[in-house]
């Protein structure tokens, strides 16, 4: 079955004690849920609190909450100064990373050729890849959304391996929601859900389109949620704004629990 994926991106917030108390947080509101198997939840501290924040999670829940980190390096193990390579994380338990965000597109000018050597790299390294797409705002007021999305995925995923692709899950942010309180509206939202999947189902297979975990994110929060979440189409979402508070984070694993079809 398809995986739900509540995912909060961190970004580069919180000290030391702030990640042991929102993470001890979750993992108190986690503990007392039956989490079905289907459901991940995964949280990303910046590297050097990634062990931290393992080290909080007790051994039952190892399997729902785990983590993902920021970035990876595409290289492998060298002299690249300042780089964190997959196998690295691995290393630390890391289960994810996230990949192709739109800072990162923004300010690290990471590129399409980039981006797919950092996936290919990640999946290799045994980890799973949370992909970012999305366009931004003079990009939709153009129409030219799904133009944009699809150019981000041609060029970074559609030539992995569909073995490799199994360990993607895709996540659409359109940069104009992201962080500005503004929300792409449910309708919006699944209707380039829609398209994505549309897009694997062309170029891979139904099979692959139909369990390929595709997480909505931008401005997502408790209030939006519920709206978001019902859609069929929204398996998820990459939170970052409402991922640094336990309350609004757990809100959002709640409405998961109570929408999403559950094995
Ligand atoms: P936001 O961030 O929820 O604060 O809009 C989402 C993201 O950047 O992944």
């Amino acid at each position: 079955m398809k995986k739900i994926i509540i995912a909060g991106n961190w970004k580069m917030n919180l000290l030391q004690a702030e990640v042991i108390q929102l993470m001890s947080g979750i993992v108190k509101h986690v503990k007392a849920q039956r989490l079905p198997n289907n459901l991940k939840i995964v949280c990303s501290p910046v590297y050097p609190y990634l062990q931290t924040a393992q080290s909080l999670i007790p051994e039952a829940l190892k399997s729902s909450l785990q983590l993902a980190a920021q970035n990876c390096s595409e290289q492998n193990p060298g002299a690249f100064t300042g780089e964190v390579n997959p196998a690295m994380l691995k290393d630390v338990s890391c289960k994810y990373v996230i990949i192709g965000h739109s800072e990162r597109r923004q300010y690290q000018k990471e590129d399409h050729q980039l981006l797919a050597a950092k996936t290919k790299n990640a999946i290799q390294s045994g980890l799973q890849v949370i992909f970012c797409c999305g366009e931004q705002l003079k990009e939709r007021q153009q129409d030219q959304q799904f133009n944009i999305v699809q150019q981000q995925l041609e060029e970074s995923i559609f030539d992995l391996h569909p073995d490799l692709l199994s360990k993607v899950a895709i996540a659409y942010e359109p940069v104009w929601a992201i962080g500005t309180g503004e929300t792409a509206t449910p309708e919006q939202a699944n209707e380039m859900h829609q398209f994505i999947r549309e897009l694997i189902h062309q170029n891979f297979s139904t099979e692959i389109a139909d369990n390929t975990s595709i997480l909505y994110g931008g401005s997502m929060k408790p209030a939006n949620a519920e709206a978001l979440l019902a859609q069929p189409d929204i398996d998820g979402g990459l939170i970052g704004g409402a991922a640094l508070q336990v309350e609004s984070f757990t809100g959002i694993i709640d409405i998961a629990l109570q929408l999403k079809p559950t094995a």
